[in-house]
């Protein structure tokens, strides 16, 4: 690593590069925030990265490239297949990797310049003592963190929270502990057996942060520990008087948290119980009462007719259409009932699915035009007039029991008003519960037929049977 004396001397053309990548930062954040921009936004954010990387490299203290040249192959060989192979449901585990790998490389660079000033004698402020420690600190509990987030969406960790008595008070204590050690190290940064000692409270700290929170909850911790990250990586910045890595850092910290808070708000959780993290029991909820209740069912040839006689339509998409991958039928679906004249919508929740804008990708994904996705607070308003709400794989985030019932796990929590609408039709395999664990009061209403069957074949079924009619 470049020390510190030869960092200051940063060449006109790594500063002109910074300063583009930084604006194309800033410019990918925005366009990410719109589906219609959102490929752009992920364009830009690349090409920023890239420029940044070569300005880097341009950077004359790196005298040899060959380390630089493995690490880079080797990076490539893990990122490419896992960009690849990984489905689109495991998006949520791959994020809590990446973030891992992002904390350790973070929390390590701020030890080799730990060790490095030490060794030097130099560039030993307070200042940057006290950023160093924030670097480590965050860096380290975003590693460890993320790598128990990992564990538990991926179910090689028990997804249930693991809670205990004094548990918030522990993991308090310790991270008081650890602010302490840092604030010392800060003080007196001679004082060398501090620094191990902090990394492991650092380490530690993680572990225990994660271990209340149920599996359920983690998309929700994943972004507030991408905040850290960024934080870290912000830090980091200071250390290195890098102003790239400020502003970088700064960007994914700010943004991170935002999306934590949209995410908290949309799932009815307090913001207070993210940060402490004793969360997650609420999803283990009961599945409900076992007295048998009556639906009505219906099959694919009925299901299309009634749709085609609908004049207005709205389709809420959730999880269950995630995993079937019906969006390219759901495609077709809205094909067929457009060219009979019939207003189609999409409903789209901001929490259905398993990550934020999950829907939005997939049916981005099917070429579904843009302006046809609604938000929830623009489609709720249409409800009570809309012919047929058709649900596929949605079940949680379409619950009126939100609105009303205090017992409910989700109660609270804004839904689609499907109930409101005229006819509601629901494409699920069986009556059994959504992510939250949770009968769906939907599904016994008068109004309500069940459509029974996996999202792609039944959608499938459903053209077929109007298609055949044209
Ligand atoms: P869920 O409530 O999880 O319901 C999904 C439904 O899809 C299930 O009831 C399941 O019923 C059905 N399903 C599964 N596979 C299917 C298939 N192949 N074909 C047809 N249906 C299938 O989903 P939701 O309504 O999208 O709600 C999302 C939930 O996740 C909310 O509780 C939310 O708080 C939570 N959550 C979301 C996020 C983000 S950021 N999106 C993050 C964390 C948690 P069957 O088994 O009967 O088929």
């Amino acid at each position: 690593m470049p020390h510190q004396a030869a960092i200051n001397e940063i060449p006109l053309v790594t500063q002109i590069c910074y300063l583009i990548a930084s604006a194309l930062f800033i410019l990918s954040l925005k366009w990410l925030s719109a589906p219609a921009t959102s490929r752009r936004g992920v364009l830009v954010g690349e090409i920023g990265m890239g420029v940044a990387i070569i300005g880097t490299l341009l950077m004359p203290e790196i005298k040899t490239f060959q380390w630089i040249i493995v690490t880079l192959l080797a990076g490539t060989a893990v990122g490419i297949p896992m960009a690849m192979l990984m489905p689109m449901t495991a998006v949520p585990q791959r994020t809590a990797l990446s973030h891992s790998f992002g904390g350790l490389a973070v929390g390590c660079v701020g030890a080799a310049e730990y060790y490095l000033m030490i060794r030097h004698g130099e560039g030993i402020t307070t200042f940057k003592m006290a950023v160093l420690s924030l670097e480590v600190l965050l860096g380290f509990l975003t590693f460890t963190g993320s790598l128990m987030a990992f564990g538990k969406l991926q179910e090689i960790l028990p997804s249930r929270p693991l809670v205990y008595k004094g548990q918030n008070f522990i993991n308090l204590l310790l991270l008081v502990i650890a602010i302490a050690v840092g604030v010392w190290l800060t003080v007196e940064p001679t004082k060398q057996i501090l620094f191990p000692v902090f990394i492991v409270m650092s380490l530690a700290f993680g572990v225990l942060l994660i271990i209340p929170i149920g599996g359920a909850d983690m998309p929700t911790v994943i972004s507030l520990l991408n905040s850290y990250a960024g934080m870290s990586a912000s830090a980091m910045g200071f250390v290195l008087d890098n102003k790239l890595l400020i502003i970088a850092g700064a960007l994914d910290g700010s943004s991170g948290f935002i999306l934590s808070i949209i995410m908290c708000k949309a799932m009815n959780r307090s913001f207070t119980n993210v940060l402490f993290g004793a969360f997650g029991q609420a999803t283990q909820a009961a599945t409900g009462s076992t007295e048998k209740k009556s639906y009505r069912s219906a099959l694919p040839e009925e299901a299309a007719q009634i749709l085609s006689s609908a004049s207005s339509v709205v389709i809420i998409p959730g999880y269950g259409m995630a995993v079937a991958q019906a969006q390219h039928r759901v495609r077709e679906l809205f094909d067929q009932l457009t060219k009979r004249g019939i207003d189609v919508k999409f409903g789209i929740h901001p929490v259905a699915g398993r990550m934020p804008g999950h829907m939005n990708v997939l049916l981005a994904e099917a070429d579904i035009p843009y302006d046809k996705l609604a938000e929830m607070e623009d489609v709720n308003p249409e409800m009570a007039h809309t012919d047929v709400a058709l649900i596929i794989g949605a079940n949680d985030v379409t619950n009126p029991a939100a609105r009303h019932d205090k017992s409910s796990p989700i109660y609270g929590m804004p839904i689609i008003d499907c109930d409101k609408a005229r006819t509601v039709m629901v494409i699920k395999r069986s009556m059994s519960s959504g992510f939250a664990g949770i009968d769906n009061e939907l599904y016994y209403m008068d109004k309500t037929l069940m459509l029974f069957g996996d999202a792609k074949g039944f959608v499938g079924e459903m053209v077929k049977s109007l298609s055949s009619g044209d």
